[in-house]
């Protein structure tokens, strides 16, 4: 590095938010303190000391609260506990102070729109009667007739479809065993929906934020932010219920495990490519959301006013996206439009400035994303053949990428998102050039989507294979083995981890650790995150050239055909190719699929 690192002054009061680099820690896949195979909260504290020295001003935390993990621990069953697969409240306050001791934030992951089946208050809903003030806490209706009048309730009370596939209702029995009342998950069956319209829904969520608050947590990453309120009436809908704008198509040749390939010719039909606003849905992005987000920063302000909440909000356009952070509301929203823009220098150039447009209307930072646990890593996403698609999971008999040019391009688009001003979020992992697991077997598979579609939607999973600590370990060094025997990690790892283990990569020039960690020092010191964007002369989408200045750092993106010259009187101080260091001066072209960071001189 030309820079030698220098500490960055530190943000405005109250808004360390405004231009972190968060990294999101996935507890399962993370680091295994106990030896059991499975992440934990240990794990997460003996690895702080990797993350203060990657750069990161902060952690998110996937959750890892009291939960039967139907859905990785998106199935909480008592918001206050943690859960025993990831250790105790105690471990949570050991690593939390460890990290603040480091100067790195800790965001946790709230998940306010569902419980478990297995919470306290579903197991009351479900013994008391219809009606009952323990119902009124979820969304339980009355079944259809089978045929008008028959009185059976025997269809469900609207035509909705769960994101994971399979119908979004489920019938339960009543306490003298009839057939009766059937409840709301717009997820897995293991997850019903909270009813917020009641007020000891309300209540209860504010004193869950005040619980991790007052434990010392940063901030929340609200997840579902845009599903909380549902449509008076709950009308049926003829559009079907996605994340993402996604390119899953029906798979003839998928089985569970134990089935024949083909086994299921009448597989759930899986959720098709379309977002979740078009058209419009009565299960998301209703304006009574924000009731509740406004309701939620009045509690946060009695802290001081520099807790946050960031939303997991798949809304669109971005102008919608950015109701979520006006200034009663949230801080931030994850900005998925630049995750989906792929490797395109077109696409990338109009999120990049939709984002930054709309979020400036309401005066509020933007972030950049390019991977995290429900998506493809941009490592392989980037190797596919159009990386504009946006496969949910890849499985062997699926086209597979090219992981060469899928890293080459990752590195790349990472240096942008580094360069953009305002937060960014890293997945774990992303900083190893860790690809998806394309070939995961299905028996090992666990994401719930992949069984609701009977394996029509491959699922998560491949995203969330524990991470390589060290090569020459059993499990890659993701388990702590404190003398005894390796346990075996809970996903099996591709064999393609090993060389990409964190110590491989550690103190080696032109690894992506050291890329990463060298981006991070440049982004702080020259305080990227608070600067601007102005396209320069050199921005060329139709021939695959990004180009931007921010300050009197100039980053150039190259995803076209060719080869672009270095400006006159430009030196590279930072590119994400192979190049060594000490090269860096002296080039005079940005290859493709490639991005530098450029400086006169
Ligand atoms: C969010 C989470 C995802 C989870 C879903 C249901 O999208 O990111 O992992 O499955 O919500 O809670």
């Amino acid at each position: 590095m030309s820079n030698p690192p220098v500490p960055a002054p530190p943000s405005a009061a109250g808004t360390w938010w405004s231009d972190a680099v968060v990294y999101q820690i996935y507890p399962r896949s993370f680091a295994d303190g106990d030896g059991d195979g499975m992440g934990d909260l240990r794990g997460v504290l003996d690895r702080l000391p990797y993350l203060e020295q990657l750069g990161v001003d902060a952690i998110w935390l996937s959750p890892f609260y009291k939960s039967p993990q139907a859905d990785g621990g998106y199935d909480v069953a008592d918001y206050r506990q943690v859960d025993p697969l990831f250790g105790s409240l105690a471990d949570f306050d050991a690593m939390l102070q460890d990290a603040h001791r480091r100067g790195m934030k800790v965001i946790v992951d709230l998940v306010p729109n569902h419980t478990s089946d297995e919470h306290a208050w579903f197991q009351a809903a479900l013994a008391a009667a219809p009606g009952s003030p323990e119902r009124g806490r979820y969304i339980f209706r009355e079944g259809r007739d089978e045929a008008p009048g028959s009185g059976d309730g025997n269809r469900p009370p609207n035509n909705w479809k769960s994101v994971f596939g399979g119908p979004a209702w489920t019938r339960v029995s009543e306490q003298d065993g009839s057939p009766g009342q059937w409840y709301l998950h717009l997820f897995d069956t293991k997850q019903p929906d909270l009813n917020w319209e009641n007020a000891e829904v309300q209540e209860e969520m504010r004193a869950v934020l005040r619980f991790w608050l007052d434990r010392g947590a940063d901030g929340f990453r609200v997840d579902v932010a845009h599903g909380l309120v549902k449509e008076a009436g709950l009308p049926d809908w003829e559009g079907v219920a996605a994340m993402v704008e996604g390119t899953s198509r029906p798979r003839t040749d998928s089985h569970l495990p134990g089935e024949a390939p083909g086994a299921h010719t009448d597989a759930e039909e899986p959720h098709r490519s379309v977002s979740p606003m078009y058209p419009p849905s009565p299960f998301f992005d209703q304006d009574g959301v924000h009731d509740i987000y406004r309701d939620w920063r009045r509690v946060l302000d009695e802290y001081g006013g520099d807790r946050m909440m960031v939303a997991e909000a798949w809304v669109e356009p971005a102008e919608r996206l950015a109701r979520y952070v006006r200034p009663d509301e949230m801080q931030q929203a994850f900005n998925f439009d630049f995750l989906l823009a792929g490797w395109d220098a077109e696409r990338m150039a109009e999120a990049i400035e939709a984002s930054l447009a709309a979020a400036e209307s309401v005066g509020a930072p933007c972030t950049w994303v390019l991977s995290n646990h429900d998506t493809v890593r941009h490592a392989t996403r980037f190797g596919l053949k159009d990386p504009t698609t946006f496969p949910k999971g890849i499985a062997e008999f699926d086209e597979q990428p090219d992981a060469a040019l899928g890293l080459a391009r990752a590195r790349a688009a990472t240096l942008v998102a580094l360069a953009l001003p305002g937060s960014a979020y890293l997945y774990q992992g992303e900083e190893l050039g860790l690809p998806e697991h394309t070939t995961l077997p299905a028996e090992a598979r666990q994401d719930p989507t992949f069984f609701r579609t009977r394996g029509a939607e491959i699922g998560r999973d491949g995203c969330r294979v524990p991470l390589p600590w060290e090569e020459n370990q059993p499990g890659f060094g993701f388990s702590a083995t404190h003398g005894g025997a390796a346990a075996r990690p809970w996903l099996p790892q591709p064999e393609s981890f090993g060389p990409l283990a964190a110590d491989q990569q550690d103190g080696e020039e032109g690894s992506t650790l050291e890329l990463y960690r060298a981006a991070l020092r440049f982004r702080s010191v020259r305080r990227l995150g608070q600067g601007t964007v102005e396209w320069t002369d050199e921005h060329a989408p139709d021939s695959g050239l990004l180009a931007f200045r921010n300050g009197d750092v100039l980053v150039v993106a190259n995803m076209g055909f060719a080869s672009a010259p270095v400006p006159e009187g430009f030196k590279v101080v930072l590119s994400s190719g192979p190049e060594p260091a000490e090269d860096w001066a002296g080039m005079q072209e940005v290859p493709v699929d490639s991005t530098v960071y450029l400086q006169r001189g």
